[in-house]
């Protein structure tokens, strides 16, 4: 009787443990999220485990961009970080302390396809050896998509302020070539490419393919060479160079 007295204390304990640990994290989670209400005025919250994807994406009920929190299909809430970008059909923002995750969230426009895409892709890349940021989960129906976040800066960021190094534009003739040889149309957008200094290589973070009508011959180099060039002719000369010298 009292071995029964004291598992039924220690569970209740537990249970306390475990009750206070989550409202503490709502708590603190939500008080960022009045406090930015307070600020903005105008700012969101979207709960992706109250809404069903399909009643609310696409007819303007809430604008990506002004999403200030989020609480996750898992029960997971997380105040937004730093907006990594965005692009056609999604808003990219840093999760976690550091930025350790990385979330596209859909935003008006978006089709679910796109996500649908990005997920199927992975594996088509990693086979290819392209490196990749991985997708670790897409919520029910496509909701959203959690990457790992690659530090670094993009190649856009890397044009800017000036000219890529010789070893990066062999590392970008040797992503053209692997994806050429599997028939993969990367976005060559070069915001989607972020240059690692840890491994020294350009990682993708974007894995929707684009551009298929372009084929693999000269419009599609010539493509790559306006992306990711820009006006550095020499460069882009430097690259194709590397791509013919097989
Ligand atoms: N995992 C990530 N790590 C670092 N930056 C990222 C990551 N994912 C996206 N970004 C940044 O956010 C931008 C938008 O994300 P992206 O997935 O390309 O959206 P879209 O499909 O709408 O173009 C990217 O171009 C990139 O600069
Ligand atoms: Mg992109």
């Amino acid at each position: 009787m009292k071995k029964h007295k004291l598992l039924l204390c220690l569970l209740l304990l537990f249970s306390l443990q475990i009750f206070a640990n989550s409202s503490k994290h709502c708590a603190k989670d939500l008080h960022a999220l009045a406090k930015a209400r307070r600020m903005g005025g105008h700012l969101d919250y979207l709960d992706f485990s109250q809404l069903h994807i399909s009643n609310h994406i696409g007819n303007d009920r809430y604008d990506a961009h002004r999403i200030v929190a989020v609480r996750l299909q898992t029960g997971v809430y997380y105040k937004l970080g730093k907006k990594l970008g965005y692009g056609r059909y999604g808003v990219v923002y840093c999760i976690e302390v550091g930025c350790k995750l990385a979330l596209k969230i859909p935003k008006s426009g978006y089709r679910v396809h796109s996500f649908i895409e990005e997920v199927k892709n992975g594996p088509l890349l990693k086979r290819a050896g392209i490196t990749s940021a991985h997708i670790l989960d897409h919520g029910y129906n496509y909701a959203y998509l959690i990457k790992e976040y690659v530090p670094g800066k993009t190649a856009k960021e890397l044009l800017t302020e000036g000219r890529y190094t010789d070893q990066q534009i062999r590392e970008l003739a040797t992503i053209y070539k692997k994806a050429k040889t599997h028939q993969l149309s990367l976005d060559v957008n070069p915001a989607n490419f972020v240059w690692s200094e840890e491994v020294q290589t350009f990682i993708l973070v974007d894995n929707f393919f684009r551009g298929r009508e372009l084929g693999f011959g000269d419009k599609r180099l010539q493509w790559w060479q306006n992306e990711l060039f820009y006006h550095n002719q020499d460069q882009a000369q430097r690259f194709a160079e590397l791509i013919k010298e097989g």
